[in-house]
């Protein structure tokens, strides 16, 4: 039975910052769209720099994606840099190098910005319980230690382990206390503001909200998943993978803790709590969200644990396993592609873009430069056009017990009744126009296509759609 708090344990502990929303026209040097960590990131690296720099968020800063993750900064992901180092090995060590320069540029951001995020020092784990797995988690070990780190290979009660090994030097922290410290005395921050068209016009960019414009010379697209999807191929450069993450109360030693490959296990604690992320899937496949959390709760039930949050997150994976960070073109940024790794990706891209604005080069621009085409892209797309195809399927074909259809003119209508309310929304997602499939756990309209999420009220609470969903009726019943 799920009868727990159905949002993530970071935006129940961060304290209550409020954002003003725009309430006029603007004119700024930079816009950023999304008030995540990337967003933050870029809006700190440039508040000092003379440029007027203007923030908008769709719904609440930090409370999207960044506030859905784990809050880890660590340079130990999973089997990714072995994905790199499929690829090419040079790739890889620096890939290995940026996320450790992201973990220092983090640091001393905390440091000089007194940032209270509850930064906890502690040691990665990595293991594997498959025999035939062992050889590659040695061959990482290997790499890494000719990287010029160390390793130690131990034990760990929380899992069943055929072969574990230890990094030193890596962090936890909260990721929501730590974006309001990036954004903290800053001005022109805008939450439920969104950004629904952007126009080129001459040397600048006029971005419209519902009421007003905004004119700008430069535009960060750092909302996670770019929602201009169409001019850029994305749902073909990327594809889109979802688990489901529960914290309990449990007391343990400072730990951070991964699974070298699928099922992906993530687990951490914070304060008396241990979280624990697990049931990763392609957006499109496993739509049906209770019985994941019911598998998620049977595996932590297992282990004597009681949750008491349930969430779910979303990420962005590339085919070459490396983010999209830079800009696309005439003063266009992005930032989104972290393969599940958005904490030291989203700062690290807040520093890419913000040099790049300035008009330095910085050195790791080429790794992650979003123009990038390759033969892993080309592949990749195959499966991300089958995905889409499937999630596009799934909407229109799949029925949730608790939700009731019927036709306003031909418009499927999607019924929900939640004690004496009863909602009515509009079945078709407003970026693409996949079919929305009801989530009973988290009481969300879920897009199965590219990822997009709705409250029961129909507003827009994760991209790419930039539109709520249309409303026919919410009634209440006395
Ligand atoms: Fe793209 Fe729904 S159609 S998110």
């Amino acid at each position: 039975m799920i009868y727990l708090k159905n949002i993530s344990i970071w935006k129940d502990t961060a304290r209550e910052v409020d954002y003003p929303t725009m309430n006029e026209d603007k004119y700024t040097d930079v816009l950023i769209v999304g008030g995540g960590i990337t967003g933050a990131s870029v809006f700190y690296h440039l508040k000092d720099s003379g440029l007027k720099v203007i923030l908008c968020e769709q719904n609440k800063i930090g409370h999207s994606v960044t506030g859905s993750s784990t809050g880890k900064l660590t340079f130990l992901q999973n089997d990714l840099i072995d994905k790199i180092r499929k690829i090419d090995e040079k790739l890889a060590a620096k890939y290995l190098n940026s996320q450790k320069f992201a973990i220092d540029l983090t640091l001393n951001i905390i440091d000089k910005e007194k940032i209270e995020c509850d930064l906890k020092k502690t040691y990665s784990y990595i293991y594997t319980s498959k025999d035939n797995e062992i050889e590659k988690v040695i061959g990482l070990e290997k790499f890494l230690n000719k990287c010029g780190i160390k390793t130690i290979i131990c034990r760990n009660d929380l899992v069943d382990s055929k072969y574990m090994f230890r990094v030193s030097d890596t962090y936890l922290f909260h990721p929501i206390k730590f974006v309001y410290g990036l954004l903290s005395d800053g001005d022109n921050i805008y939450e439920n503001t969104s950004i629904k068209k952007i126009e080129k016009e001459g040397n600048y960019y006029i971005c419209h909200t519902n009421d007003f414009k905004v004119k700008c010379k430069h535009v960060v697209i750092a909302s996670h998943y770019p929602y201009f999807t169409i001019p850029y191929l994305f749902p073909i450069k990327g594809s889109l993978e979802k688990s489901y993450i529960s914290a309990s109360k449990y007391t343990t030693d400072i730990i951070s803790l991964i699974s070298y490959s699928n099922p992906f296990v993530s687990i951490r604690n914070y304060n008396d709590y241990l979280l624990y992320l697990s049931n990763s899937h392609p957006i499109s496949s496993n739509v049906d969200d209770l019985k994941n959390y019911k598998e998620l709760s049977k595996k932590i039930i297992d282990k004597k644990l009681k949750p008491e949050y349930y969430w779910s997150n979303i990420d962005i994976m590339t085919n070459d396993y490396l983010p999209y960070v830079g800009e696309i073109k005439d003063n266009l940024y992005i930032g989104t592609g972290y393969n599940t790794w958005g904490m030291t990706n989203g700062v690290l891209a807040g520093r890419l873009i913000s040099d790049l604005i300035k008009g330095n080069k910085p050195e790791l621009w080429d790794l992650f430069d979003p123009k990038r085409s390759n033969l892993n892209q080309a592949l990749g797309a195959f499966s991300d056009i089958k995905d889409s195809m499937i999630g596009y399927l799934d909407g229109f074909f799949i029925k949730n017990d608790n939700i009731e259809y019927e036709f306003d003119e031909g418009k499927k209508v999607m019924i929900y009744k939640d004690g004496d309310k009863e909602y009515k929304v509009y079945h078709r997602c407003p970026h693409l126009g996949c079919g929305l499939i009801f989530n009973e756990v988290e009481k969300t309209f879920d897009c199965p296509c590219h990822g997009s999420r709705f409250d029961l009220e129909g507003k827009c609470i994760s991209g790419p759609a930039n539109e709520d969903i249309r409303v026919k009726s919410i009634d209440k019943y006395s």
